[in-house]
């Protein structure tokens, strides 16, 4: 701790965790991108809101940058420090502070995991429907600040939905207290709302008020092979037609592939193009809707095979099957694509989207899967053994120019649920327009004057248009 700064940070916040040992550098200085070198000056590990403000009323004096951290499990870099900012780990800041039964509410610490607020909610008999395959090690705050959305999202929404008050510590140190749980509110701008998605860049989120529900009702987990890509969205028109979805989830047989190899079991004796997981309320595995859902696509000729789970761990097995996709490519460093467009702009998306791939990548193992029910798609490029990490970058950077056009044309967004982060920002423009992107600028310079919060990610302060390379 030679650093005078710290020095000073320690005088001036008694009690707070620092560190500065190389392996805590490495390892709270990056997120699941894998891309950029750790480098943070430090990591602070506050215990309080109180010390939360202190922590940024010092950075500002100072001039250090801030990166506020939770679980790391981001994949477009908008937790990674790599150029000596100090990182703000919330995870000492994991309390279920309250539980509010009239109001179906949960009052939790920003540190706290998804998974956590999945079992509270259950251990008052209701439930917190955000979910997707990180949430024992994501945290509620990084939740919030990608505006994460996951396998429900279809019928539930994304975080958002679910934040009904926010306690946000501005850099100058000050406690916003937004929204205060309540569910009318029509008192002027709505600043939870403006945090929410922000990946740290207004603020840092130290404490939310989160809406619970009731459970869902008994459901159905069904795995259906498809014999083209070309059905995929009559498959997913028809069941929502006849039955009430939870989830509606794809992927391609080279997604399957990897997660075998990754140790999961094969669901068919043979290999189909294409996979789809539904899951949707219903009374057991005979339940006549499932049964009349099924024999329609049947005849139609859009499935070639399925399987209904009969049991939870079959459910859990079929699950694993998409849930495993993300963690089974991780060794190939893959360039990440998170695309969204409106349901119904879909199937001419797609059908372009394939075309424009397959030309543009002829050489790379491209994997397809994702959340087609909400309209998001994840489309990964797997990195050649041998070829060099920047190369590789900058190849399909190029390429995802081209589908950002796209996109734009389909009126589609660049990032659906991981956020633009360092990895998505030379194609922020794609998606937002000159004079919305003047406006985002403004306010963060409103709220962030001397660009002390996580600057850098989103869009760099400075320049008039997002021009950093991918
Ligand atoms: C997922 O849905 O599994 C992740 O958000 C997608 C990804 O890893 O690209
Ligand atoms: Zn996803």
């Amino acid at each position: 701790m030679n650093d005078p700064r710290l020095q000073r940070l320690h005088d001036a916040v008694p009690g707070l965790a620092l560190t500065t040992e190389a392996h805590d550098l490495l390892h709270y200085g990056r997120d699941w991108t894998r891309r950029w070198t750790p480098a943070p000056l430090a990591v602070a590990f506050p215990a309080s809101t109180a010390q939360v403000s202190a922590v940024l009323r010092w950075a500002g004096v100072e001039g250090v940058a801030v990166v506020p951290s939770g679980g790391r499990t981001g994949l477009s870099g908008g937790a990674v420090a790599a150029n000596g900012e100090l990182v703000l780990s919330l995870e000492r800041m994991r309390r279920v502070l309250a539980f509010d039964a009239v109001d179906r509410t949960l009052v939790v610490e920003a540190g706290v995991a998804l998974e956590t607020v999945q079992e509270a909610a259950r251990s008052h008999g209701l439930y917190y429907p955000v979910d997707f395959a990180s949430r024992g090690s994501c945290t509620i705050g990084g939740n919030i600040a990608t505006n994460a959305g996951g396998i429900r999202v279809l019928r539930y929404g994304n975080t958002r939905e679910w934040v009904g008050g926010l306690k946000l510590v501005t850099v100058a140190g000050d406690v916003l207290d937004l929204n205060r749980g309540l569910v009318k509110n029509s008192s002027g701008y709505d600043l939870r709302h403006l945090a929410i998605a922000s990946e740290g860049t207004l603020g840092v989120v130290v404490e939310a008020t989160l809406r619970l529900t009731a459970p869902p009702p008994p459901t159905a987990t069904m795995l259906l092979a498809l014999p083209s890509f070309a059905v995929l969205m009559q498959v997913f028109q028809a069941l929502r037609e006849r039955l009430a979805l939870e989830a509606f989830e794809f992927f391609t047989d080279r997604a399957l592939h990897h997660v075998l190899a990754h140790g999961a079991q094969a669901p068919f004796a043979d290999v189909h193009p294409y996979y789809v997981v539904a899951e949707f309320a219903a009374d057991g595995a005979d339940d006549p809707r499932l049964l009349d859902a099924f024999s329609h696509c049947a005849e139609q000729g859009w499935v070639a095979d399925g399987v209904i789970a009969g049991s939870d761990a079959q459910a859990a097995q079929l699950w694993r099957l998409r849930e495993d996709i993300t963690e089974s490519l991780a060794a190939s460093l893959p360039y990440k694509n998170d695309v969204a467009v409106r349901v119904s702009a879909m199937p001419a998306f797609l059908a372009e989207a394939q075309a424009l791939l397959a030309a543009e990548y002829p050489d790379f193992e491209v994997v397809w899967f994702g959340h087609i029910g909400d309209g998001n798609l994840h489309i990964n490029v797997l990195k050649p053994a041998d070829m060099d990490q920047d190369q590789f970058v900058a190849r399909c950077g190029a390429v995802t120019a081209h589908l950002a056009s796209l996109l734009n044309r389909h009126g589609g967004s660049i990032s659906a649920e991981h956020g633009i982060g360092l990895v998505k920002k030379a194609f922020l423009g794609s998606t937002r327009d000159a004079a919305e992107i003047a406006v985002m600028r403004a306010v963060r310079a409103a709220l962030d004057p001397a660009g002390i919060l996580n600057p850098g990610k989103l869009f760099d302060a400075d320049s008039p248009t997002s021009d950093s390379t991918p």
